[in-house]
């Protein structure tokens, strides 16, 4: 089977001379439909950079990035958005919402940027979320735990082909937080490529496959 996202051999260099940083290195990864994969490892061993590198966020220093068996590097610079909001998903880290717009309108701008029609409106997703209230807030007014919850129904919404999610329950206590995990379990059970950056050991239990992200170098570990 092709794999929805594939790395070969990518390579990511931050800076140049004496600031080099290596934040990635020569990593190879295969995401396939319907897997759910967490990756953990250490502050600053390059987790983020790695999931900026399968999102098409960041561009490789080497190596090869496949999308859905297309070959990135081969794009225009102006073809990316189209492969980022019709591919992808994305959970960030520091939740990347517009504090102005309400819940409602963060997630129904996902919807407003992907091509493909939607099932699930933006409501709706937050309803699953246990953000039903709060449809209409701004989001400067939600909690950290909330604001989180606003970003996942954001990337769910669009039910996308592969979901990147960066400490998406790092926000959030232990039972929202594998409520989430159920969300993005079931996101893989329907065919999703579902790929969880996380320190938290408990949600192994939860993936198909656990990598391990030491000083940039990727590697397998025992699930
Ligand atoms: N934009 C950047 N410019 C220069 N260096 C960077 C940049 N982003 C990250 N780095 C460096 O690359 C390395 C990996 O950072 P990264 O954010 O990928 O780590 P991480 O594993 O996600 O850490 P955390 O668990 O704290 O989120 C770190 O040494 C960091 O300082
Ligand atoms: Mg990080």
């Amino acid at each position: 089977m092709t794999p929805v996202l594939e790395l070969a051999n990518v390579e990511k260099t931050y800076g140049s001379g004496a600031m080099a940083v290596r934040a990635v290195k020569r990593a190879d990864l295969r995401l396939h439909q319907g897997e759910l994969m967490l990756i953990m490892g250490p502050s600053g061993s390059g987790k983020t950079t790695l999931l900026s590198l399968m999102g098409c966020l960041t561009k490789p220093s080497e190596g090869r990035v496949l999308v859905e068996g297309r070959e990135v590097q081969a794009l225009r610079e102006e073809q990316l958005p189209e492969v980022r909001s019709g591919s992808f998903g994305f959970v960030f880290q520091d939740f990347n919402l517009f504090p102005e717009l309400t819940a409602e309108e963060n997630v129904m701008l996902a919807l407003d940027i992907s091509a493909r029609p939607s099932r699930t409106s933006a409501a709706e997703m937050l309803g699953k979320l246990g953000l039903a209230d709060k449809v209409k807030r701004s989001v400067r007014e939600l909690s950290g735990g909330q604001k989180q919850r606003v970003a996942i129904a954001r990337a769910l919404v669009t039910a996308p082909p592969i979901l990147l999610c960066d400490e998406p329950t790092a926000a959030l206590d232990t039972e929202t937080g594998l409520a989430i995990m159920d969300l993005l379990r079931a996101a893989a059970e329907e065919g999703c490529g579902v790929a969880v950056v996380s320190h938290d050991p408990r949600l192994t239990r939860f993936a198909d496959r656990v990598l391990r992200m030491q000083d940039g170098v990727l590697l397998e570990a025992a699930a």
